[in-house]
């Protein structure tokens, strides 16, 4: 089985985290090993995350990243990540009871195992950095053979949403879509793109959707940037994140959902509100919370 940071430190950037790695001593993490740190922190209460496969992805490479990630800006984000799992494990499930979905479009799905943890009948499209999608791909079938995984039917996509056109994506996604009703989801990704790149995927987002097909979309509130909590999120990214040219440590408004064209905000939950609702008796410190927003939009127009 090959190891995170053998997936990491592939090709293009072998040299360069080799000559960081000697000159630091410390590599840096790079903005797809993310997908590994997430993963880790919905095994930390799978009662509550309902990842009951998270642990799959387990190295102690990635608990050593997690728990400096943890310690260094918020021992909550753990927490905050099993809610924000099961928030949307909860929705997505709930539409597909109504009949409302058939496609789960995962953008920038990491390692996140929604196929594995929701219905069989469902059609599961996993879109990542090539990266990503092939460790995922190579490991989940792997698993699937070794009866370690249930069988899902799942199209990989490998894709940078940094690219100037989304064209070829599009195409792919409508072939594979095939007019079946969908729930795009993007979450843990926008921190991670700049505005324009933002602006081009939700426009690809509004053309690859009908009416009545749900979006699923997680961002911090600018507001969080006055945050001492997020001053450490910044300091622990610049020391230890491998970033490209694009990272803009972006916050996005709530009025950038509400004014989304052709999508109607249906309901909006943050960290602090699922927290109440999945754990009501426990007590949150809000200024240590890298408080996470969750919106969750339905489409009423063709563009
Ligand atoms: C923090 S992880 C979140 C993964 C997963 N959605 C989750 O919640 O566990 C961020 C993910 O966004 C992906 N990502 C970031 N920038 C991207 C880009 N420009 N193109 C494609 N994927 C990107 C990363 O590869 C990574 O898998």
């Amino acid at each position: 089985m090959k190891s995170a940071t053998q997936i990491i430190i592939s090709s293009e950037s072998f040299y360069l985290s080799k000559i960081l790695y000697l000159k630091t001593l410390k590599p840096k993490i790079n903005i797809h090993e993310t997908a590994f740190v997430t993963a880790s922190f919905r095994m930390g209460d799978v009662a509550l995350s309902k990842d009951s496969y998270a642990y799959l992805w387990s190295e102690r490479i990635i608990e050593a990243h997690a728990k400096s990630y943890s310690k260094a800006v918020s021992s909550y984000e753990p927490y905050a990540h099993c809610l924000r799992n099961r928030y949307f494990y909860d929705t997505i499930n709930k539409l597909m009871a109504q009949n409302n979905i058939e496609v789960l479009i995962n953008f920038g799905c990491g390692f996140s195992m929604y196929p594995y943890l929701l219905d069989n009948s469902l059609h599961y499209i996993e879109i990542d950095k090539a990266d990503v999608v092939i460790h995922k791909k190579e490991m989940t079938s792997k698993w699937e053979k070794e009866g370690k995984l249930p069988a899902r039917n799942i199209s990989y996509l490998e894709a940078d949403f940094n690219l100037v056109s989304q064209d070829e994506l599009f195409e792919q996604i409508m072939a594979l879509k095939n007019g079946k009703k969908s729930f795009i989801l993007l979450e843990g990704v926008l921190f991670f793109l700049g505005k324009d790149d933002t602006k081009k995927l939700f426009e690809l987002f509004g053309k690859l959707q009908e009416p009545d097909e749900y979006l699923g979309s997680v961002s911090f509130l600018p507001q969080l940037e006055k945050q001492l909590v997020f001053k450490k999120l910044i300091d622990y990214v610049e020391e230890n994140l491998e970033k490209n040219e694009r990272f803009q440590y972006q916050t996005v408004p709530n009025e950038f959902y509400i004014n989304l064209k052709g999508y109607e905000l249906i309901d909006h939950q943050d960290t602090l509100s699922l927290s109440a609702h999945y754990d009501p008796k426990r007590h949150l410190p809000k200024e240590e919370v890298l408080n996470e927003h969750m919106y969750l939009l339905k489409k009423t127009s063709i563009q």
